[in-house]
């Protein structure tokens, strides 16, 4: 019997509608790292306060490309791939650490805090004999540089000179309602954990996206009324769709009736003990749960008084690494750190609202995984992509899609 390759159609209506061959395709997999990730946006790096000292580092990746973030003797952060420029090994090995400098440990090529090469061991060979050409120039060679910029504290990195400012990147709503959880107040780490996601890295960022979601999927949300579509509250997207906020605000009244019917949310429900949600506004604008994406990997999350940086990296076609770190600021009373490390329990892989997202994008996994020339349907709140005071919208989705097809041209 011949044996036809299936040739997989393309991608001509609008965000409206996803194909699903999108996720797994080798040839847009490796389109979008090299037009998306190492292409014009800002790709979280790291937390300042992650790197506070000269010689302090992180690891990380722009998608599949490790990158090694450092604080350099004269304060200022830079970032340089993890790949040494002799035979490709990683640098750095470890998640992080404080250095002088770094070494190979395959041949033992060194290396400054800003990844230039300094020297080549045995350059001029052994006793006279071996060693490199006289004329090879270390200056000519060493892993590729980022342009780094920080924002409230947060370490953004890119490759491109094409990138605008993070502020331009980002845009105002955006940009205000990040300033209000991280800026003006020196932040701390207060805990932090990884949970595999069974999924491709987009499930995820469509998932942080989907406004729609979050009160139907959690039924923590809905029952203790942490987050229901009937509460205030809105979705504010940047103008080219890449970035965006949702906001739930408390509810205004007690009585609720929007939820009846819909999976078992029992009002008569109660924790044994309510401390766990017993939560103070801390800043003064009756939030309770925010969301706020830049793309293509970062989070920034408020429920209650949790605050966490979510960020999500590619680990080949169906699996991602999801990086929780939960923060505080340094000069929190302790009894708003004790409230935050209780709350702490509604979010991470575990967490009484966050773990239905560890599993859900195994769920569209499996349950489109012989339909990849079917789509899926994206059309809560219209076709576009603009900001609207309703989270029952899938408008940030389309936003993500629109900026990812048009940095891939896919
Ligand atoms: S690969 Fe790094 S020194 Fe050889
Ligand atoms: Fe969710």
């Amino acid at each position: 019997m011949p044996h036809d390759t299936p040739v997989l159609p393309s991608w001509t209506s609008e965000t409206t509608r996803v194909p699903f061959w999108i996720y797994k395709d080798a040839a847009a997999l490796e389109t979008e790292q090299k037009r998306l990730f190492e292409g014009p946006v800002w790709n979280y790096l790291c937390l300042e306060c992650e790197i506070p000292e000269t010689g302090d580092w992180r690891a990380t990746y722009l998608g599949e490309m490790p990158v090694v973030v450092a604080r350099d003797h004269d304060g200022t952060i830079a970032a340089f791939e993890n790949r040494c420029a002799h035979r490709g090994a990683l640098i750095c090995l470890d998640d992080g650490g404080n250095a002088k400098e770094f070494h190979c440990i395959y041949h033992a090529w060194r290396y400054n805090l800003r990844g230039d090469l300094q020297s080549i061991a045995f350059q001029r060979g052994v006793n006279g004999k071996g060693g490199m050409p006289p004329d090879f120039k270390m200056s000519g060679h060493g892993p590729r540089k980022l342009r780094v910029t920080t924002l409230f504290g947060i370490v953004f990195g890119t490759l491109s000179f094409d990138t605008p400012d993070i502020e331009t990147f980002i845009g105002p709503d955006v940009l205000r309602r990040l300033g209000v959880a991280a800026g003006g107040k020196k932040l701390e780490i207060i805990g932090r954990c990884t949970e595999v996601l069974p999924n491709n890295w987009k499930m995820y960022a469509e998932n942080v996206r989907d406004t729609y979601h979050a009160s139907l999927l959690h039924l923590f949300f809905a029952t203790f009324k942490l987050n229901r579509l009937s509460q205030g509250g809105g979705t504010e997207i940047n103008e080219d769709g890449s970035c965006h906020v949702s906001t739930t605000l408390a509810p205004e009244q007690e009585e609720d009736r929007a939820y009846d019917g819909l999976r078992s949310v029992d009002d008569d429900f109660r924790l044994n003990d309510p401390s766990l949600l017993d939560a103070v506004d801390e800043h003064g604008d009756r939030v309770r749960q925010q969301i706020m994406s830049v793309f293509p990997t970062f989070v920034m999350q408020r429920t209650q008084n949790v605050m966490a940086v979510r960020h999500f990296l590619p680990r080949g076609p169906d699996k991602t690494d999801l990086h929780w770190i939960f923060l505080g600021y340094a000069d929190d009373t302790p009894d708003l750190r004790t409230r935050r490390l209780r709350q702490i329990n509604l979010s991470g892989p575990a967490g009484y609202v966050s773990l239905e997202d560890g599993c859900i994008g195994g769920f569209v996994e499996r349950g489109a995984a012989a339909a990849r020339d079917k789509t899926s349907i994206v059309e809560m709140g219209g076709l576009g992509i603009e900001s609207q005071d309703t989270r029952a919208t899938e408008a940030a989705i389309r936003g993500f899609w629109r900026v990812w097809r048009g940095l891939t041209g896919i």
